[in-house]
């Protein structure tokens, strides 16, 4: 069976005994995902994983959800279109992957759509000797531990998820600059919301950027969204990844945030990832 070893007080879990590359039964699967449920980010070390092996990994979690659009117009892996490639890389002067080596800012993956990935799954095969970690933040507690006024300040609102930009500041393809966050392109989501599988309450941010809360002025929309920015970002909600070669992470895409650091543009760092197609239609309204 599988050991489970909590990584850090608020969120993340060490997941041993288990070869992803290997087939996997189903009572392992199930204590799998019962361990990413309670710890909404696991970790899977030393693994040596194909890309056909991680996508039937991921497979046995749900429905594979495609990429959403790169700067570039087109599938980085073309045998793979489920899959998306992270990397600051270039071959012949194209990047053969997404995000770059700068900072990739707080956010939820896809949140622009109405029904954004449940679960993303990243493998690590080349990192750089320093920089480039990964952190995620726990929504529950930050829901939670919300004070009185922002919680009523935030009740029934919704905010949009601008489609834009990614998380690392680049355009994608088709997309114009905004210039009034009120017009943004992309989902409106109800800024808490009951977790699909375990009906408890989460804040629901997405990106920060070109964000709005319908209701209120621009102005008073910033400051509210300021304070619930500072608020769920704090380190204490928090879980850094130092990432080795062989790492595999798997996040619950739906009450978790993440973000990446910046890291030296003369190293190498790849990624590949795949992610689950989200439920959010089968959630009940918070
Ligand atoms: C991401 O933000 O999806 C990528 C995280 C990473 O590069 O570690």
């Amino acid at each position: 069976m599988i050991t489970v070893s909590k990584l850090a007080p608020a969120l993340g879990a060490e997941i041993g005994g288990i070869d992803v590359a290997a087939p996997v039964d189903d009572a392992t699967i199930a204590a799998i995902r019962a361990a990413w449920l309670e710890h909404l980010v696991l970790r899977v070390r030393g693994q040596s994983v194909t890309d056909p092996q991680l996508l039937e990994f991921s497979k046995r979690f749900g429905e594979l959800d495609p990429p959403g659009p790169n700067p570039y117009g087109k599938p980085f892996l073309p045998q793979h279109p489920e899959m998306n490639v992270i990397s600051n890389i270039k071959e012949g002067g194209a990047p053969i992957g997404n995000l770059g080596d700068g900072e990739a800012i707080w956010h939820a993956d896809m949140t622009y759509i109405d029904n954004p990935p449940k679960a993303g799954l990243l493998f690590s095969i080349e990192i750089p000797p320093k920089g480039g970690d990964t952190f995620w933040a726990n929504m529950y507690m930050a829901y939670e531990s919300l004070p009185t006024q922002l919680k009523a300040a935030i009740e029934g609102r919704t905010a949009v998820h601008d489609a834009t930009y990614n998380s690392a500041g680049i355009k994608r393809k088709g997309y114009k600059e905004v210039t009034d966050p009120r017009e943004a392109p992309g989902a409106r989501h109800a800024l808490v919301k009951m977790h699909p599988e375990t009906g408890r309450k989460c804040l629901f941010l997405g990106r920060r950027r070109n964000s709005y809360v319908s209701g209120y002025s621009l102005d008073e929309s910033e400051a509210l969204l300021d304070h619930l920015w500072a608020h769920a970002t704090q380190p204490e909600f928090t879980f850094r990844q130092e990432w080795r070669v062989g790492d595999l992470m798997m996040w619950d895409n739906r009450c978790t945030l993440h973000r990446r650091e910046a890291f030296d543009p003369n190293a190498r760092r790849l990624m590949h990832r795949t992610q689950i197609k989200g439920d959010w239609a089968t959630a009940t309204p918070a």
